[in-house]
């Protein structure tokens, strides 16, 4: 019973170009499918065109042309962006594909037959935008909340999907199966759905109206609905019935299926398609559940600017301009880092740039290029052999207290469990498609290893000739990270990880990969000729991010950091001692309203290291939401319950999304950050002066 893993993507609608929502969805389940591969699961992707249905025809029209050379133009688009975006599909599925009209007409005929499609007169509020009626509950002011118009009232007859029967029978699929769709906001949303009540599904479009969609087996005067057409292609994709593909990626019993949507489609994913896959398995005599995939993975809405992307705000966002400009793996690492899987995201470009010079340029680029220029320098570029005893004199020495990090490196015994226990917080995270702390893991890694640089000083040990071993264990080791992270950012970064390991001397990117490192193993032997590292991530110099350069100089002059503030993920220059600060008088000292408060409640900000989001006890009717730049300093659990000092009338500012509503006072000697508290219990709310 060997484990396989299929994921899908939504088929796109050809009226549109492929933007940065696409281009997400796509590059996540291309991410998703790599990072089966590197544990050695067989993984296959599938992604295509959705190009049947009114919207296509219309848009054809638009155009003059007919709607068949319309969709393979920009199917075609669709088609070549992906490779482009780094992204590889096993398949690349169309609806107007001869297999898979096939297959839609066979499944109806099927469900026809077994009395679960029926004809009727029916009026309703359709909307094109959606390609569905809408119920009343889902209109707000009368329009469809998400293409902002009206429905258009429709009556007519029409073959009806008797969906309402299998009512039941998906409720309690859900029950039993938490996580079919996940995260559960999604689940919880397509419960309430359930509980307002069904009602049939409209699956025909009488050939008066439309002609461009499949014929209908039973009835040539009417048209398949565009959403049963649609949702089909995911088996049609594997040779349903029977194919061996079917078996292996859906069927069989080591397959997972899974689908990958935004939100803006759930229902037609969280209701329609179970409910027709039970259909088609009450069709075939077999138990409800035969058919039904694995789970459903929703994930939220990239916004720009002040909302949506759309052509007539004219603020699409196109993936190939930004690949051009910094680089596949940067943007693909962006999305995947910015996002927290389920949540919507703002897209800012200046934010992108920001990311790419703290986490590529400075993060990895720079210990990928010191450690490899170091290991040319001192050692030829040929990976030394290990020598714990030489780190002996290293035992105990915690470099962090956070677990993960706390031992890295700390002493010969342990030198691998960071990299293996990180690879498996990696592995939880990414079963869990929690893309962005995986990708937090690794960082976690590149920071351990580059404080580790900085601790171990390998220049200083260079200089000293009784020192040379303890110099081949710290570069043997850095050696064994960089190989490390270079497999576990291939899923979100394939060019980089590649050009990484062929650097190092580690050859090709292989299936299985990351086994070994779960496994404990070291991936590089020693003997290893590496080559002479490449830039892997020239930093960015836009004006912006110079001008940003200097008023941050400009201010790391006058004022000492601050706790409340996030400092900037790496700062490239350190900060000049603060000079003393100019004098002021006692009112102005007074306008700031200082408050003692506890830690009510205290927890980490996804897709922000250092930040904690607080909630503080003020002495006030509601506690305060505080964000605070303490994470690298306080665990959660460690700071909850404190007493801590708080500037109460700040204006209030959203940090990373998360809204702050005032400042935690702390100290800051060097490295070390620790927060201002009284010398013993005092009521929350009391002055501080
Ligand atoms: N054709 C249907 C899907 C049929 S699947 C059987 C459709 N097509 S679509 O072109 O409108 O694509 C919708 C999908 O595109 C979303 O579910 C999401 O995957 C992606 N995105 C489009 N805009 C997006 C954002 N702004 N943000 C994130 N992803 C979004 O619906």
């Amino acid at each position: 019973m060997d484990k396989t893993f299929y994921i899908t993507t939504p088929i796109y609608y050809v009226n549109a170009e492929p933007h940065l929502g696409h281009a997400y969805t796509t590059i996540v389940a291309d991410v998703a499918a790599r990072f089966h591969r590197l544990l050695g699961v067989p993984a296959r992707m599938q992604t295509g065109t959705d190009e049947h249905g009114d919207k296509i025809a219309q848009a054809a029209a638009k155009e003059g042309i007919e709607p068949q050379a319309y969709a393979d133009r920009i199917s075609g688009l669709f088609r070549q962006t992906w490779p482009a975006l780094g992204i590889q599909p096993d398949n690349f599925i169309r609806t107007t594909d001869p297999g898979h009209v096939k297959v839609v007409r066979s499944i109806l005929q099927k469900v026809f037959d077994a009395g679960d499609i029926y004809f009727a007169k029916y009026g309703g509020n359709y909307c094109v935008g959606c390609e569905r009626f809408l119920t009343d509950h889902e209109l707000v002011d009368g329009k469809c909340p998400d293409h902002g118009v009206p429905p258009v009232y429709q009556e007519e007859e029409n073959y009806f999907f008797k969906m309402t029967g299998y009512t039941e029978a998906l409720k309690k699929h859900l029950q039993e199966h938490p996580d079919f769709i996940r995260p559960e906001r999604y689940r919880n949303e397509v419960l309430a759905i359930l509980e307002q009540g069904l009602e049939d599904l409209c699956i025909s479009r009488p050939k008066s109206r439309l002609t461009w969609g499949i014929e209908m087996p039973f009835d040539e005067n009417f048209v398949t609905y565009v959403w049963f057409d649609a949702l089909i292609n995911y088996i049609t994709g594997l040779g349903w019935p029977d194919g061996e593909l079917f078996q292996k990626f859906w069927a069989g019993p080591g397959a997972s299926p899974q689908h990958l949507i935004a939100k803006d489609i759930l229902k037609p994913h969280g209701i329609y398609w179970p409910t027709m896959l039970m259909a088609l398995a009450r069709a075939e005599g077999r138990e409800p559940d035969y058919y039904l995939y694995d789970h459903l993975n929703v994930h939220g809405y990239w916004q720009v600017g002040e909302g949506k992307m759309s052509k007539s705000l004219g603020n699409v966002v196109r993936p190939l301009e930004l690949k051009d400009k910094y680089g596949v793996d940067a943007f693909r690492y962006f999305l995947m880092r910015e996002m927290t899987f389920g949540l919507d995201s703002a897209f800012s470009e200046d934010l992108m740039v920001e990311r790419y010079n703290a986490d590529l340029a400075n993060d990895i680029g720079n210990l990928f290029s010191r450690v490899l220029n170091m290991l040319h320098r001192y050692r030829d570029g040929i990976v030394p052999q290990p020598c714990p005893e030489a780190a002996q004199g290293w035992q105990g020495e915690n470099i962090e207290a956070e677990p993960h990090k706390g031992h890295i490196f700390s002493s010969a015994a342990h030198q691998h469990m960071a990299s293996f226990e990180t690879a498996a917080a990696y592995k939880a995270s990414l079963e869990g498609f929690a893309f962005s702390q995986a990708l937090a893991w690794v960082w976690d890694l590149i920071d351990a290893a580059n404080k580790f640089v900085v601790r171990r000083e390998p220049w200083a040990l260079a200089k000293e000739p009784d020192k040379a071993r303890e110099l081949d264990h710290a570069l043997y080791l850095l050696c064994q990270r960089l190989a490390d992270i270079a497999v576990l950012i291939w899923p979100f970064m394939p060019e980089t990880a590649q050009a990484m390991a062929h650097t190092l001397g580690l050859g090709d990117i292989v299936p299985g990969m990351a086994q070994r490192i779960l496994d404990s193993q070291d991936l590089l032997p020693a003997g290893a000729r590496t080559a002479k590292p490449k830039a892997l991530f020239p930093r960015v110099e836009t004006d912006k991010v110079q001008a940003k350069a200097a008023k941050k100089e400009a201010k790391a002059d006058q004022a000492p950091p601050e706790a409340g503030k996030p400092q900037k993920a790496k700062p490239a220059k350190k900060a000049a001692p603060a000079g003393p600060a100019p004098e002021i008088a006692i009112d102005e000292f007074a306008r700031i309203d200082l408050k003692l408060g506890r830690v009510l409640e205290a927890e980490r900000i996804q897709g922000a290291d250092k930040l904690l989001k607080l909630l503080i006890d003020l002495g006030e009717d509601q506690p305060r939401q505080v964000v605070a730049g303490i994470a690298q300093h306080y665990a959660p659990e460690e700071i909850r319950g404190r007493q801590v000092v708080v500037v109460a009338n700040l204006k209030p500012v959203s940090l990373r999304g998360v809204e702050s509503r005032g400042m935690v006072l702390a100290c800051v000697d060097g490295g070390a950050v620790r927060v201002v508290s009284p010398d013993m219990e005092m009521k929350p709310g009391s002055k501080v002066r």
